[in-house]
């Protein structure tokens, strides 16, 4: 079970216990590949990124978090997938540094192992760039007509293109401005995968906390599920 934690709390207490509460068997059923949208998070994260595509926060099993500390990232073992890598899972914060693909690895990807088809770092990250292309969620968007723009968007327009889409639902998580502001931005779109990679409905009631990497990887971000009745903004460069 995923423990009830609450943002600042969740981390502190999942590094305590998850010796405990995830051994022996990490029973996660569903693989969640994250999108974000580098514009939103750079907004929330002051960064600069010029970056005009939906790219990869990370392929995560539903349950289970650091399943294996021994199991160290090496990113020699994945330097043929480097290119790909880093276009399509940047790290926004430091483009340079192989620091968040370590932390997706230790935090998801041991978990993710396993299973037979993830049970490597390149068969983790290649089989999470795979998904990321085969969903290929810019042209998707983009097939609807959802394009970044200074207008605003009605949220069940956005949900529903890619349900259409995909036959299945997404979930959908904004970051919320400020009071007297009542738009929201499109900050992250997951896609949901049964553990043989075939799409999956996501579970909307999860809360959807996507916790930051790197340091202060104690603060919790600000993504939060869409408001469904509130306009969307989805900013361009
Ligand atoms: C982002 O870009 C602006 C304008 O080019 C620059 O002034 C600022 O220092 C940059 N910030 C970071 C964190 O790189
Ligand atoms: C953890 O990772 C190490 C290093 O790859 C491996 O030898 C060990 O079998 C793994 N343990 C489990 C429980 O998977
Ligand atoms: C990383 O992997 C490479 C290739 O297998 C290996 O030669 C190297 O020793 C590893 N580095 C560490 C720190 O484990």
């Amino acid at each position: 079970m995923r423990l009830p934690c609450v943002l600042l709390l969740c981390l502190g207490a999942a590094t305590v216990s998850a010796a405990f509460v995830l051994s022996p068997s990490h029973s996660w059923t569903k693989l969640i590949l994250t999108h974000h949208w580098p514009k939103t998070f750079c907004d929330m994260e002051r960064c600069n990124s010029t970056i005009n595509s939906w790219t990869l926060h990370g392929l995560w099993p539903d349950k289970g978090q650091s399943c294996n500390s021994s199991w160290q990232f090496n990113s020699s073992l994945i330097e043929d997938i480097i290119p790909d890598m880093k276009k399509s899972w940047p790290n926004l914060l430091h483009p340079s540094s192989t620091a968040f693909w370590k932390y997706e690895w230790q935090k998801h990807g041991t978990c993710a192992a396993i299973l037979e088809e993830l049970n490597s770092q390149h068969k983790y990250f290649s089989k999470a760039l795979e998904l990321y292309h085969k969903m290929d969620l810019d042209s998707v968007l983009r097939k609807f007509n959802i394009t970044p723009s200074p207008e605003l968007y009605s949220f069940p327009a956005i949900e529903s293109a890619i349900e259409d889409f995909y036959g299945v639902k997404p979930k959908i998580q904004c970051v919320h401005h400020d009071k007297g502001d009542e738009a929201q931005s499109l900050g992250q779109i997951e896609i949901c995968f049964h553990s043989d990679f075939t799409l999956l409905d996501c579970d909307k009631e999860t809360v959807g906390v996507g916790l930051r990497f790197g340091k202060g990887a104690a603060r919790a971000s600000e993504f939060r599920v869409c408001d469904h009745d509130a306009p969307v903004f989805y900013p361009p460069l």
